[in-house]
């Protein structure tokens, strides 16, 4: 994914088809703080720590597989974004991306609202403390029982996504009583430049409602008549590892050009427009995010632009970073079992975890980095694949890396970038055992989701 918005970059380019390869530039010792959490350093003997801890004692103590959490670094980018909208916009940090009750209860005290999109996570975000008017509700499909738990909880905003949904909230809402505030989620017909699986915008998808067709603008006028919602505005999401403003530009366009249509026809200017997340993060070096204060300066500046020019006030602006937030702040760390050299080809590193705690390379063709962090090592740099233990070839971590050719069973290497989308992902593929997080913060560290175990399997088991 990130190769798609990137050119590929030095690391790919040399590695040449007979499968020699030119030695990467940098020292594999030094690590790019660009792909780490912001407390990783290493030590003097080339280990890394994390929150002050040596990763050798996170292993000791949690075991490998593990995702570690670096809590400083998601609480600072949660205030960097909060402080890059400021007062008079909204961020909601989205829960998919990864979320527990941790993670709610320090979303709650750095101010951020947050986007779920299901029970489960609504159930996740209520029980651990998060204000019921602070969580937007979305999804494409969202069943009558989750619908009425979001109501009747009280919840800020719903995102409608189909005209069933619109009838289905309005009713939900006057049956319990309520008016629900609303949102409505347009198609607004851009190319995202990201892959195919999580673009968003395009017509042909199953999200959202389109603009292009008039549909949008029905579904306005739907929702304006029912008793049961207040519609206080057009939400807009258009796909995720996005590094091009333009996207986001063409959308903010699009939906004031709605707002403006709507306050024409019905004399209604909506409050509120929400431009979704999938700001791109670094997960190689090749990658170059952008900071949230110049994303909420663009978004800002179009939003007040092209208000201006419909002649209507500027709306309150909220934002869904998910990835932005916690995708940087994590590692997953791994021991290394299995060498296996493949003379002119590469050599395979396997580790003790794989596809069933990072789908994403299988999935979206991801890239990823890897570094070996328990000791450092003046070896040669050696082409790897760093695959996992499960029972299928495509159990790819990383796909193309380099590690020092002194690798061996039993060192710790990590992955970073870790903290979106791969916890949340997981899964028990060939009953492995979901791995635990661990938060670290200031010497300390504790688990705040933890292991899966074999009595965890079984307990499902009941046949
Ligand atoms: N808002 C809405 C309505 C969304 O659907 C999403 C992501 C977000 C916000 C947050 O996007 P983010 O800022 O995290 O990119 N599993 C895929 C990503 C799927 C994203 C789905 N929606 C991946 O691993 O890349």
């Amino acid at each position: 994914m990130s190769r798609s918005a990137h050119p590929a970059g030095p690391r790919h380019a040399d590695v040449l088809p007979e499968g020699h390869y030119i030695a990467p530039a940098t020292d594999l010792n030094v690590l790019d703080e660009k792909v780490w959490s912001r407390t990783v350093t290493r030590d003097q003997d080339g280990a890394l720590t994390v929150g002050g801890i040596e990763v050798a004692r996170l292993a000791e103590e949690f075991g490998t597989p593990a995702y570690f959490l670096d809590e400083s670094d998601f609480r600072a980018r949660c205030r960097a974004w909060a402080d890059a909208f400021g007062p008079d916009a909204d961020v909601f940090y989205a829960g998919k991306a990864f979320l527990s009750r941790a993670v709610v209860r320090w979303l709650t005290e750095e101010g951020l609202n947050l986007d779920v999109c299901s029970g489960g996570e609504l159930t996740t975000a209520l029980d651990a403390g998060m204000p019921a008017d602070r969580i937007a509700f979305h999804g494409n499909n969202k069943t009558v029982a989750e619908i009425e738990r979001a109501v009747e909880a009280g919840v800020g905003r719903i995102v409608l996504d189909s005209f069933q949904e619109i009838v289905r909230v309005s009713h939900t809402a006057q049956r319990l009583g309520k008016r629900q505030r609303v949102q409505i989620r347009v198609t607004v017909g851009v190319e995202a430049h990201t892959h195919e699986f999580i673009a968003t915008a395009h017509e042909d998808q199953k999200f959202g409602i389109a603009l292009a067709d008039g549909q949008a603008a029905e579904a306005v006028r739907r929702a304006l008549t029912l008793d049961g919602l207040e519609l206080i505005g057009i939400h807009s999401h258009i796909g995720s590892q996005i590094f091009d403003m333009a996207g986001f530009e063409v959308s903010a366009r699009r939906v004031v050009q709605l707002l403006a249509a709507v306050r024409d026809e019905h004399g209604v200017e909506l409050p509120e427009i929400d431009l979704g997340g999938g700001l791109g993060i670094a997960y190689t070096s090749e990658d170059d995010p952008r900071e949230p204060h110049e994303i909420a300066k663009a978004l800002s500046d179009i939003v007040t632009r092209e208000c201006e020019s419909a002649g209507l006030a500027t709306p309150r602006i909220s934002v869904e970073p998910g990835r932005a937030i916690v995708g940087p702040t994590a590692f997953t760390l791994y021991e290394v079992g299995t060498i296996k050299p493949l003379e002119g080809l590469r050599t395979y590193v396997s580790v003790d975890g794989g596809m069933s705690d990072n789908i994403r390379t299988a999935l979206y063709d991801a890239e990823y980095s890897v570094a070996l962090v328990s000791r450092s090592s003046d070896a040669e740099p050696m082409l790897v694949r760093v695959v996992g233990k499960h029972c299928e070839s495509g159990d790819i971590v990383v796909k193309d890396a380099f590690l020092p050719a002194d690798l061996a069973p039993g060192d710790l290497i990590a992955v970073p970038a870790t903290g979106a989308y791969c916890r949340s992902m997981a899964s028990n593929y060939n009953h492995a055992l979901r791995p635990p997080v661990v938060a670290v913060r200031d010497g300390r560290a504790r688990v705040i989701v933890r292991r899966e175990t074999e009595e965890d399997l079984l307990r499902l088991d009941v046949g």
